[in-house]
């Protein structure tokens, strides 16, 4: 297959889609898993091209997105490009099954197991579901066939749920699905939107999970983000963000004792997550980062940077 290197090539991939789309499904309905993520929102954009109304979006709000995220979906997807979009505030379902859990594997699971449920429960609810789309690409079949990960869009279904799969995208590697997603008229924040990994700020809220730790670290990675931006750094570095791990130390504030969290600025370039470097970072802007953290976050006293490559540390702190 050509690959797709400009508008005009995503332009052709896409009338070709969609007559392969309207052939496969007809008048039937699709389900999908709209995360927000590059993947499954230019999957979603495609559907909606070739069969409109007939795609269901369910996006689940698990609790541990980024700031604006699940409004972001609802903008684009419901408000611009008209999508029947369900959204399922599961906040309160994710933090209670977490609370208390330290262990990051049984995090993960329970996350895991949980969107599934949540999934699978609203899928109950509709009729005439013959088919699920999933944003599968073609490096998450070429890791799963070699058995590297387990990938969540390959094989990862609840067997009841007993849809056939659409997966328009799945020969496609991401810089194409990217071209596509800008050809399809999804914004840039979306297309080239870093990489985010399924249990979201869950990992990166170490130990057990608590509703103001959790609120810190959003706040503090929304205002990473936007330096990030301001700064010309959000399309040369690969991955940024920052962690609240669940202990405390002494600072001052005001001429009075705190006893607060830290946050771990985390900033990474790689070109496979296999290995990844740490890039210099401006220590003006460092400086600012970190008066802003301090004193626009609650509960924040602290701001570290984490200067340790892969290996010897993953990218993710759990
Ligand atoms: P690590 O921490 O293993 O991360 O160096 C490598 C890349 O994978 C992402 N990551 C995950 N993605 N589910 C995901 O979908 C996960 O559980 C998970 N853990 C790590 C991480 O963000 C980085 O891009």
């Amino acid at each position: 297959m050509q690959r797709i290197t400009t508008e005009a090539l995503a332009k052709q991939f896409i009338d070709e889609q969609i007559a392969a789309l309207k052939e496969q499904i007809g008048d039937s309905k699709v389900l999908l898993a709209l995360s927000g993520g590059v993947d499954s929102s230019v999957t979603a954009a495609l559907l909606i091209k070739a069969i409109g109304k007939n795609l269901v979006c369910v996006h689940v709000n698990h609790g541990l997105l980024r700031k604006g995220e699940s409004e972001q979906v609802i903008k684009v997807f419901r408000d611009q490009l008209g999508a029947e979009l369900i959204y399922v505030d599961a906040v309160d379902r994710f933090l209670d099954k977490l609370a208390g859990v330290s262990d990051p594997e049984q995090k993960r699971h329970i996350i895991g197991k949980e969107f599934i449920d949540v999934f699978a429960e609203e899928a109950a609810k509709l009729d005439g579901i013959k088919f699920l789309g999933q944003g599968t690409i073609y490096p998450d079949i070429l890791e799963s066939k070699d058995g590297i990960k387990a990938h969540h869009n390959v094989g990862g279904l609840p067997p009841e749920l007993n849809f056939e799969l659409v997966e328009p995208v799945k020969l496609l590697y991401k810089d194409e699905v990217r071209i596509v997603g800008t050809a399809l008229g999804l914004p840039d924040s979306m297309v080239y939107r870093q990489p985010f990994p399924g249990p979201g700020l869950g990992v990166r809220c170490t130990g057990a999970i608590t509703r103001d730790r959790l609120e810190a670290l959003r706040e503090a990675d929304a205002i990473l983000r936007e330096e990030f931006a301001a700064n010309g750094l959000a399309d040369k570095v690969w991955q940024y963000f920052t962690i609240v791990p669940d202990y405390k130390s002494t600072g001052i504030k005001d001429g009075k004792r705190t006893y607060d969290w830290p946050v771990i600025i985390r900033a990474v370039n790689t070109r496979d997550a296999v290995t990844a470097t740490v890039p210099e970072l401006p220590f003006a802007l460092l400086q600012h980062i970190v008066a802003r953290i301090t004193s626009e976050v609650p509960g924040v006293n602290r701001v570290l940077w984490d200067l340790t490559p892969k290996p010897t540390a993953t990218i993710e702190w759990e």
